[in-house]
């Protein structure tokens, strides 16, 4: 993407504020780092310097799905401790809330998956959830769905969540058993055949259920639906202001949605650390909270919650 040249102060991205009618903010966990939930990527801080305890041998394979299915308590040792608790929320989300208000919100879209910007009172209809979140939760063998906070304790509590239904199923037919299948997918070869369908001893093991995975989008899954489609059947052609806060922009395809908008469109990078792959028109950088404060205040805007002391 080329900058484009006409925009470059605080001042410029003050009046592409107060001019915009369908701003497209892009979020990340930058905008809740003020609330005490870590970031993933920065130095010392962020989530994944943590996990050195691990011994993986990159920390994003705690949201891999290929090993969630292998070893589901390794994202689960980590998600008890980032469950959205509190109904807090940062500066940077009511500043989101009051772009709502002003009618200038087309879209938040955040890859968050705290659900703070619903604490804000951002509506549910103004947010995409890139990444999914913790609302709710589905079994990864048949599908069931519980509200996310119903397996917040037993997460808390270091144990892994079960699927209700499927250990009903199998208490109610403890017979049964499950046929396994070899690494090629086809029926193990039958060479010792001894139940009595005459089927091999080896290709059945004792049935388990599933377990419950919040609907979180890990490395290896789709993003929802709704993301491509409404940024490229509806918000790409009327945006006329994008807004990035809080996020490093590294993980596609949020990262390539400043690509997807027109070159026209003006777009604003607030966070504390620059990127150099992505060509934004003005960089703010700084705490986003006070970045946006800064901006209310010259925009003669009344933002709740600011980090401007008031006088
Ligand atoms: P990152 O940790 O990659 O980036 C957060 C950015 O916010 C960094 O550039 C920080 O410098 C900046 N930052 C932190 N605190 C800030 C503050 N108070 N004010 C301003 N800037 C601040 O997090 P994301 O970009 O959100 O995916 O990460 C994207 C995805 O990668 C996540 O959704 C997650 C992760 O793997 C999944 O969980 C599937």
């Amino acid at each position: 993407r080329q900058k484009l040249d006409e925009y470059n102060s605080i001042d410029d991205a003050v009046n592409l504020l107060k001019k915009a009618k369908n701003i497209i903010v892009i979020t990340g966990a930058g905008i809740s780092t003020s609330l005490g939930i870590p970031d993933f990527r920065s130095k010392d801080t962020g989530l994944y310097s943590r996990l050195e305890h691990l011994g993986l041998s990159d920390p994003q394979e705690v949201f891999d799905i290929s090993l969630f299915h292998e070893d589901p308590s390794i994202f689960f040792s980590v998600a008890k401790d980032i469950l959205p608790t509190e109904k807090k929320f940062s500066p940077t989300h009511a500043f989101i809330k009051l772009l709502q208000d002003k009618g200038k919100l087309l879209t938040n879209y955040t890859q968050n998956i705290d659900n703070i910007e619903a604490n804000a009172g951002v509506r549910p209809e103004k947010i995409v959830q890139c990444h999914g979140s913790f609302a709710t939760a589905t079994c990864t063998k048949c599908d069931f769905k519980v509200p996310g906070d119903a397996i917040f304790d037993t997460i808390k509590s270091g144990k892994i969540p079960l699927c209700k239904p499927c250990k009903e199923q199998i208490a109610l037919q403890p017979q049964v058993l499950k046929r396994k299948r070899s690494s090629n997918g086809l029926q193990n070869s039958r060479k010792k055949g001894t139940f009595d369908d005459g089927s091999d001893e080896e290709d059945y093991d004792i049935p388990t259920p599933g377990v419950m995975k919040p609907d979180i989008t890990f490395f290896g899954e789709d993003l929802p639906d709704e993301f491509g489609r409404r940024l490229v059947e509806e918000d790409r052609q009327v945006t006329d202001l994008v807004i990035v806060i809080g996020t490093s922009m590294k993980v596609a395809p949020v990262a390539d949605v400043p690509s997807i908008i027109p070159s026209t469109v003006p777009q604003i990078y607030i966070s504390r650390t620059p990127v150099s792959h992505i060509g934004f028109d003005i960089d703010l950088l700084g705490d986003s909270d006070v970045v946006v404060s800064e901006l209310c205040r010259r925009a003669g805007w009344d933002l709740k919650h600011s980090m401007i002391p008031e006088d």
